[in-house]
Order: structure tokens, then sequence, then C-alpha cells
């Protein structure tokens, strides 16, 4: 070494030591090679993407007088006034009454969890969080340096006391619980109406935020949807304004994720703090993107949710056949009614980064070993497998492959 040579790693900050690469982001490499067949990853089906109405709408933009400039200008940061307008209205669809103030453009729902954790967590400050949850709010967290408790909103919480002593002892407060109500990622599991009541009744007696990332809604196959909590609490408040929830949307599963369009609604306090964020962060998300979004919603927001949910049923109904036909006694997994991904269980025994490896070497399939998703006490025989990316065929094959590796382990 030179006294020329720089040394990063002595130079970064606390927060820069949790960041880690991420599984899935290296295991999403595994999709370019043809002959594995991959339950990794999280990415929609590409022949649901609205090519032509994207097209039409773009040109027609592009070619207005008014439109055009403003496309390819600076914008506002809390984002394009139609845009919300629409969203608005969406949200008042699920039950939340609302208004454009109500609500920022994010780049993608990831964003608004990144600055969800800068607004919310010091250092040492507690956010619950589910086991398993979300690697991509877990990541978006970790720069704010929290430490995490475990939330069991299906009866299993335990007194808000114990968890306000809990986050004392180590040194900060409970700031914030985050959710993913709908089919869950990685689980696929939804919240019942008992369990979003009694996480809004723990949030509450604990006086903190409820963040309820939203990013599979739509995607619903059987079963009747429930609410958001955000309608559940604006039903308690009588007004968005005095929520505690923060409801963070994308159309990444619905339309596009390349667009990077997502939405936080909220009161209109936590938004105007957000809308700082955002500037700080990168002044606003792309004005074109949001305009073409626009565009889309309003000629097939409602067609491509319909196009999905076909699709997605088809290859969902094609995985639970596949694991009911294939996998040996002592494997369990989850029924998702929505969503892109079933949670498996093997017996105690497994490692589920141990059978990746050997899946991929010996069968060439891939999925995400399910301990990458705890924030707290991994149970390393999991596994998390996503049926929006291969088709029916090869599902049932990848399944009968996979079965047949378990047998022999
Ligand atoms: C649960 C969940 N939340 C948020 C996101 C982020 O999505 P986007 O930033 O594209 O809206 C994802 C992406 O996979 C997700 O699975």
């Amino acid at each position: 070494m030179t006294r020329h040579e720089m040394i990063w790693s002595a130079n970064l900050a606390t927060r820069a030591e949790r960041m880690r690469a991420s599984e899935i982001r290296e295991l999403l490499k595994l999709l370019d090679q043809p002959d594995i067949i991959s339950f990794a990853g999280g990415i929609p089906e590409p022949s649901l993407f609205p090519f032509d109405v994207a097209r039409r709408v773009t040109a027609g933009i592009l070619a207005d007088p008014n439109l055009g400039p403003q496309a390819l200008q600076y914008s506002v940061s809390e984002g394009y006034l139609p845009l919300r307008q629409w969203i608005a209205a969406h949200m008042g669809r699920l039950g939340v009454a609302c208004t454009p103030d109500n609500i920022l453009i994010t780049n993608g729902s990831q964003q608004g969890l990144d600055f969800l954790g800068k607004l919310l967590l010091s250092p040492g400050d507690t956010m619950l969080v589910e086991a398993p949850t979300y690697l991509g709010a877990l990541q978006a967290f970790n720069a704010y340096e929290p430490r995490y408790d475990r939330l069991m909103p299906e009866g299993g919480n335990r007194t808000p006391a114990s968890y306000a002593s809990a986050a004392l002892a180590a040194g900060g407060r409970v700031k914030a619980a985050y959710v993913v109500p709908d089919f869950a990622n990685p689980t696929g599991e939804t919240m019942s109406l008992a369990g979003r009541e009694s996480l809004l009744d723990l949030a509450e007696d604990l006086g903190i935020a409820v963040i309820e990332d939203t990013a599979y809604e739509a995607l619903r196959y059987e079963g009747e949807s429930l609410p958001p909590l955000l309608a559940l609490d604006v039903a308690r408040c009588g007004d968005i304004d005095r929520t505690r929830t923060v409801y963070c949307g994308t159309f990444s599963k619905t339309v596009a994720p390349a667009y990077r369009v997502g939405w936080v609604c909220a009161a209109k306090e936590i938004v105007a703090k957000l809308v700082l964020a955002k500037q700080a962060a990168d002044l606003h998300s792309s004005t074109i993107n949001q305009m073409v979004m626009h565009g889309i919603a309003v000629a097939a927001y409602d067609a491509q949710v319909t196009a999905a949910r076909a699709l997605y049923r088809g290859r969902r109904d094609a995985l639970l056949a596949a694991l009911e036909r294939e996998m040996p006694e002592g494997v369990s997994w989850t029924k998702p009614e929505g969503g892109l991904f079933v949670w498996a269980t093997l017996p105690e025994r497994f490692d589920g980064a141990a059978l990746l490896a050997r899946s991929i070497a010996e069968e060439r399939v891939a999925f995400v070993p399910g301990s990458a998703f705890f924030a707290t006490d991994a149970h390393l025989n999991t596994l998390r497998l996503n049926f929006s990316s291969p088709n029916e065929e090869k599902i049932a094959e990848g399944i009968k492959r996979l079965g047949r590796l378990i047998r022999r382990m």
C-alpha cells in the first residue's frame, strides 16, 4: 500500500456499515441464464406492460405545444397535479377521502420508505416489523441505524408497555410500525381485519406512525378486498389530516416499474415534511414519467389490473398445484389470495442458502433463501418462491426439480 491509496472503509459513516449487497439483486443476475428456472426476484411479467397505450400517450404529450415543453422541464416536488388528482380519486375508491395535498409522488414506493426512515428514525430508535418482512424496507431503514422489534399483528403482539420499555432500554423510542398488509413480500399473506384494527390500537397506545406498504394491494385473485389501514384510520379519526398511517402506493406492479412512479398518501403535516425530503433528495420525480403515467392510468389502469390478475392467478394456481404434487412430507407453504409470492417452510434441518447452492448446481432452479427477510432471528429453513416470472410450464418443471432435490437431501 502507498500513501496515495485511499482506505474507503476507514471513512465510512456508521450508517454505511449496515448497507450490504442484497441477495435478491445478486440472484436477479441469474435470470439472464436461459437454462435456469427462476423463482427468485419478483419482477412483473413484461407481456403485461402497456406498450401501445404508452406509445400513444408519450407521442401525444411530446407533440402537444403546451404539454411537450412541460414534460421535459423541471417541475414541483409534490408531483404532477393531474396525477395527484387521479391518485386522490383512486384513494377515495379505497375508502380514503383525501385531496391532492395529501399526496406526494415518489420514485417508486421504495423512495417513500427511505424518506420515512429519514424523517422518523434517529439512531437507536425502534422500528416494529414483521418476521419475515420486505428486504427492501429493511435496507431503506437500515441507513438510519434503527433497532428492530417484532410485530405480530395476528394476535401475538406484546403489550405496548413491553415494546416501549424494550426500546427505551436500547436507548431510543418506538417510532413506527412497518407492514405489508396485502399479499406480503415475502410470505404472500394478508393481514385480517382484526389484525389491522389491533395494529392501529397498538400504534395509538404507543403514539407511533404506521407505514402501510401496499405494493401488491391491487393484485387480488380471490376473496374479498380488505380496507387499507389508512381507511380504517380515517374512519377512527374522522379526517385524514389527523391520522397516523402513511400509505405507500406504487404503479410498479400494475403498470410498469421502469417509470419509477409511486406515491405517499397521508396527513398533510407529514406530507409537507416528505416534500422537503423529496426536494433535498432529487427535487422531483421525472416530469415526463409522471405525465405518461397519468395518461396510462386514465386510459388503461383498470384494464391493466384485470389482465395482471388473470395472468398471475393462473401462475399462482400452477405453483400451488405443483407444490401439492411434488413436495415431500414435512414441507409446508402459504396459499396467497394475491400478490407474487409463496413462502415455503422446510423441515428444521434444511438451510435455504445451502439448498439454493445445490439447487442451482444440480437442478438449475433458483429461489430466494428466506433468511434474507428477517430483521432478527432468521429462520434458515425457509424460501420465497415468486410466480410472476416463470410461465405455468416452467413452474411445473421447476417445482418438480426442486421437490426431487429436497427428497434427495
Ligand atoms: C413490498 C414491496 N414494497 C415496495 C417495493 C418497491 O417497489 P417500487 O419502488 O417499484 O414501487 C417492492 C418491490 O418489489 C415490494 O415488494
